[in-house]
């Protein structure tokens, strides 16, 4: 439909990032600390019926990609009849999801059915003791069950691996060598500040780090074309069947054609990753607005929108950032 999700920079806001619940059953040290968090209790988080209703509007404002995102979408009860009814929203061409990977065959199978073809899965380590250290929990051989069961069923899979020194350096040979014979596409993320507390330096391993690394394994590299959307630098070993990408997640070089909105699992709404939310819809849709009123709404918050939320944050002063887990990635 047509777009009326455009900010004052002409950025066209195409692509939704849904998160369905704040929960996750891993720890990622990146994400959130050992002992969890302060989860949002239910009658605070965004009923499915909400949630629908929201992503509806969305779509009829020009959304046509959505996202379903978490902390883990797969540990919110119901989320595939959900996923189901999404699926209907006229306009919307494109389900994407991202997961631990710690979903079921049932669960794959009922993604398939309901037409989702493309799947992210967190992956920091192809190694089970540096995956205990990374998540906190020993699933790594079911997550590596869930990814053949995914490949088998010809999912397009891409692997997000966050890299960090002491973490799993050992790791990034490894995970180019798994795309020779397989078609998936690995991405090295740099790590952001968002783990759900207050300390966070700069990170030690950039995009640039993380390419050195792996040219000096290998010195020819075959550059993809990417969307002008895409978060990734992609390349290919020449000759493998996979690719592997870079998203410099912390240098953020790609905010000039970011088409993303968020919204979190109890409503704020998000128009970068950086900064506070730009409204609670749930709160909107809660005190009785109409649906035109809600919309109205949401266009006010895109015409707020920053040309680079984070140096206006950076501004601000503001150095408590909320986990990925809350922000929906
Ligand atoms: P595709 O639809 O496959 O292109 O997914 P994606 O790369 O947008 O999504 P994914 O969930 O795989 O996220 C990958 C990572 O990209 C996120 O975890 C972040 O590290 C980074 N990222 C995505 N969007 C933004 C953004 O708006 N700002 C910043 N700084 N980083 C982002
Ligand atoms: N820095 C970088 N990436 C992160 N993710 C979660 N928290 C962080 C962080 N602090 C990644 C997850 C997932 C994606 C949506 O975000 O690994 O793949
Ligand atoms: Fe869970 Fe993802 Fe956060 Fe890890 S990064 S704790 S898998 S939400």
């Amino acid at each position: 439909s047509e777009s009326l999700l455009i900010d004052k920079y002409g950025r066209q806001l195409s692509y939704l990032r849904l998160s369905v619940t704040d929960r996750c059953n891993f720890r990622c040290y990146y994400c959130m600390p050992e002992e969890g968090m302060n989860f949002a209790a239910r009658q605070e988080l965004l009923s499915f019926e909400e949630l629908y209703q929201l992503s509806a509007l969305f779509c009829s404002m020009g959304v046509n990609k959505i996202r379903i995102t978490g902390g883990e979408p797969f540990v919110r009860a119901g989320i595939i009849p959900f996923l189901r009814k999404l699926s209907q929203i006229p306009g919307l061409e494109e389900i994407t999801v991202t997961s631990n990977g710690t979903l079921n065959q049932k669960q794959i199978k009922a993604l398939q059915e309901i037409g989702i073809r493309k799947i992210n899965i967190s992956l920091d380590s192809l190694d089970r003791e540096r995956f205990f250290k990374i998540t906190r929990r020993d699933s790594f051989d079911s997550v590596f069950a869930s990814i053949f069961s995914l490949m088998e069923s010809g999912f397009d899979i891409k692997l997000n691996c966050v890299v960090a020194e002491n973490k799993n350096i050992q790791d990034i040979v490894p995970f180019v060598e798994l795309t020779k014979d397989r078609p998936i596409a690995v991405r090295f993320l740099e790590e952001m500040p968002f783990n759900g507390s207050s300390t966070f330096g700069t990170p030690q391993w950039s995009h640039r780090e993380i390419y050195q690394h792996i040219t000096n394994h290998y010195p020819t590299l075959e550059k993809l074309q990417s969307e002008a959307s895409s978060t990734s630098v992609n390349y290919k070993v020449p000759g493998y069947a996979g690719s592997f990408g870079i998203i410099p997640s912390f240098s953020r070089t790609f905010c000039g054609t970011c088409n993303r909105i968020r919204l979190g699992a109890t409503g704020e709404l998000r128009t970068c990753l950086y900064g506070p939310p730009a409204t609670n819809l749930r709160d909107v849709i809660r005190s009785g607005n109409t649906t035109e009123q809600v919309a109205q709404e949401i266009l006010e918050a895109v015409s707020r929108r920053e040309k680079d939320g984070f140096a206006a944050e950076a501004s601000h002063g503001t150095a408590i950032h909320e986990s990925m887990s809350v922000l929906g990635g």
